[in-house]
């Protein structure tokens, strides 16, 4: 796993946004694997000023996010689908047609799944997944104790989870208790893997998995052993593990 210090926030959203342009400008056909939450608004915002202003397209871009709440439907302002369309694709040239996320609505939620993964092999799989770190250490919604043989599948949302994610809800009674997530396998066989993590909240997790060795009850352990992981995280989160 390559380590990037960034100074702040600012930094590590610059790093990665670059990261994205790049691949995008040397192959306009790329597939991107995108993440949801707080960590990634600071690249989308920048992904959709750099295509403003230097005119940088994704037409020709397919993505495919890591999850979905159960439940929710598009127009709901808490779906992940809501969040994308907001944060990044309203503001890109992208064919919405190409943009991909488990639907929560599904009425037969295995098969969607299973659809999501044919769907993923169809495009050839992900050139660049961005990922956050969950509290707890999942990536995507693979919570703590998830084989990494897993696939795209439906998970019971820990408490600890739906309780960092209540700041998006009115109570925690609306924060869903099931999404589909992309598996650990799935997430694995990207070609490149940006791992994003910032703020004081994330500095025992981030230690942890800098520390520890390679468990499923670390989800995020397991990207040590991806030949292509760049972590990019605040310098004060990294300190003494330089
Ligand atoms: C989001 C996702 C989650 C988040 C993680 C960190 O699509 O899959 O794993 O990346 O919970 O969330 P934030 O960025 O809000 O701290």
């Amino acid at each position: 796993m390559q380590i990037l210090q960034a100074r702040d926030y600012n930094e590590m959203s610059e790093l990665a946004a670059k990261r994205v342009i790049d691949q995008i400008k040397s192959s306009p056909q790329t597939t991107l694997g995108l993440a949801t939450g707080a960590t990634p608004l600071g690249i989308y915002q920048r992904l959709v000023e750099d295509s403003r202003k230097n005119g940088t397209s994704y037409r020709q871009v397919s993505t495919f996010n890591l999850d979905e709440y159960v439940g929710l439907s598009p127009e709901h302002p808490n779906s992940y689908r809501y969040y994308m369309d907001q944060n990044l694709f309203s503001g890109l040239d992208i064919d919405k047609a190409r943009t991909h996320l488990p639907d929560g609505m599904a009425e037969d939620l295995e098969q969607e799944c299973i659809q999501y993964e044919e769907k993923l092999k169809k495009a050839g799989g992900i050139d660049i997944q961005l990922l956050g770190l969950g509290r707890n250490g999942h990536i995507g919604f693979n919570e703590p104790g998830t084989p990494f043989s897993s696939r795209t599948h439906v998970v019971e949302l820990d408490d600890s989870t739906r309780q960092a994610n209540r700041r998006f809800f009115d109570s925690l009674d609306e924060v869903p208790t099931r999404a589909i997530t992309m598996g650990i396998a799935s997430i694995m066989e990207a070609r490149e893997i940006l791992l994003l993590v910032s703020g004081d909240k994330k500095a025992d997790i981030l230690h942890r998995l800098l520390e520890e060795e390679v468990v499923e009850s670390l989800p995020a352990s397991v990207l040590k052993r991806h030949p292509q992981v760049t972590l990019i995280a605040e310098e004060p989160l990294l300190s003494g593990h330089k």
